[in-house]
């Protein structure tokens, strides 16, 4: 399902992104991470909401389960 119409960005990618070593926690390390930016804002909230339902999923990030320790702006290849 496509979350932020601006960036073309569907909810899967987000979620993917969520569960990588970068494991990003703001809507804004999100959208570094894939590359992009906000832009109108409207997607803001439901980026919100992935994030708090995958922190809720888990009490670790990262796709090997680790803590989320290292700056997300540090993985992030963009
Ligand atoms: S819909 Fe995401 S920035 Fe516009």
């Amino acid at each position: 399902m496509i979350v932020c119409s601006c960036n073309c960005l569907t909810d899967s990618e987000i979620r993917a992104t969520l569960a990588s070593r970068a494991c990003p926690r703001t809507p804004f390390e999100v959208y570094k991470c894939l590359g992009c930016s906000l832009n109108c804002g409207r997607c803001i909230a439901t980026v919100r909401t992935i994030i708090d339902e995958a922190s809720a999923g888990t009490a670790t990030g990262g796709s090997s389960g680790e803590p989320c320790e290292t700056d997300a702006t540090v993985l992030c290849p963009v």
